[in-house]
């Protein structure tokens, strides 16, 4: 079986050009969501692998992942469901004068668990995006072995030692990263490289070389970061596509699957392995329908990593797993009147992602 891929050249895309970023942001620090039903939202962000805090005297309700930041999610009580926003940890006090500078904004204390301060903005879609410093680190919780050896036809790392992982909520570390549509990529995209230092790790792009989808990078330098934090897609609507989260190896996330499923969740689409990032995946709705993400062995890349430029697929999201969910594939016969862009992306979209699916 085999599968023709056009090749293509650099001059075939319009390139990211990346301006000069105002800070360097570290991290992503967590998410924030608003609920009409906040009880429900927590039982599934526990069963996802969340932990609860106990505040009483705080309005929002908030959750920790099992590494050091003192909260992964706050879900504020509302009488609408939203996303909200997210937060970025920048490396030092600094960079929140900068950017507070460079937008003519304040620093303020953050309100959140952990204290520490912050900038407060709004991106060009209007969702709050955080930059903060100076916050407290929690000691991180004890999971179970996180290195089980891997046996391969060359090795033999596990000898007498069997692989019997428990059916429990995968353990959460950290928001590994969001995914945002924009009706306007490229104006969002060069708001958050020239503010966080964003790097365009890979690109996908529609007819004409125009990019679809972008993954982005934090500048940790010589350090390594994931292959993104931040993706955005362009659509006909500002939305959250989904949170993604990390969690300890491949068993975590089969468990994991099976813990929710036992606790009647929605599961959306895994378990895969992308193809841009490499993650091992699996896609989970929570108590309102927003995607959530449970990856691990994620690619890891160093600031002087090349950009990739791609033709958007959809065989080209995942390198195993099943087909795209349904509701994420486009209809059979593309509408007349959708605008040219949703056409294209569309149309990217079309062609059977494998010989044996349609
Ligand atoms: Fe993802």
């Amino acid at each position: 079986m085999s599968e023709k891929t056009p090749s293509h050249s650099a001059s075939d895309f319009q390139l990211i050009e990346r301006p000069e970023p105002i800070v360097r942001a570290d991290a992503v620090a967590h998410v924030v969501f608003a609920r009409r039903d906040t009880a429900t939202m927590a039982r599934f962000l526990q069963d996802f692998g969340f932990l609860p805090l106990d505040n009483p005297d705080r309005a929002s309700h908030y959750f920790r992942g099992y590494g050091t930041l003192p909260f992964c999610v706050e879900v504020i009580p509302s009488s609408r469901d939203d996303f909200i926003g997210f937060a970025l940890v920048a490396k030092d006090a600094s960079d929140l004068d900068a950017l507070a500078k460079y937008d003519g904004l304040q620093v303020e204390a953050c309100d959140g668990p952990g204290g520490g301060t912050r900038v407060r903005l709004t991106d060009p879609d209007g969702r709050r995006v955080d930059l903060i410093h100076g916050f407290s680190p929690v000691p991180a919780l004890p999971t179970r072995d996180k290195s089980l050896p891997v046996n391969t036809p060359f090795t033999a790392h596990r000898v007498n030692v069997t692989v019997r992982t428990p059916v429990e909520p995968a353990p959460v570390f950290r928001i590994g990263h969001v995914v945002l549509q924009s009706p306007n990529f490229d104006v969002t995209a060069d708001w958050y490289m020239r503010r966080f230092g964003f790097i365009p790790s890979d690109v996908q792009a529609i007819e004409g070389g125009r990019p679809a989808l972008g993954f982005f990078r934090l500048d940790r330098g010589t350090e390594p970061a994931d292959h993104h934090s931040l993706a955005i897609l362009a659509g006909p609507s500002a939305t959250m596509l989904h949170i993604s989260t990390e969690t300890l190896d491949i068993d975590a996330v089969g468990q994991g699957q099976q813990f929710l499923r036992a606790r009647g969740w929605t599961h959306f689409w895994g378990i895969g392995r992308h193809q841009l990032g490499s993650q091992i995946f699996d896609y989970w709705k929570d108590s309102v329908g927003d995607e959530w993400e449970h990856y691990s062995d994620g690619d890891l890349m160093t600031a002087e990593y090349p950009t990739g430029y791609h033709v958007l697929t959809r065989g080209g999201l995942w390198t195993w797993g099943d087909d795209l969910p349904e509701s994420m594939r486009p209809p059979e016969k593309i509408p007349e009147d959708a605008p040219p862009e949703v056409k294209a992306l569309l149309q990217a979209l079309l062609a059977p992602p494998r010989p044996w699916l349609r």
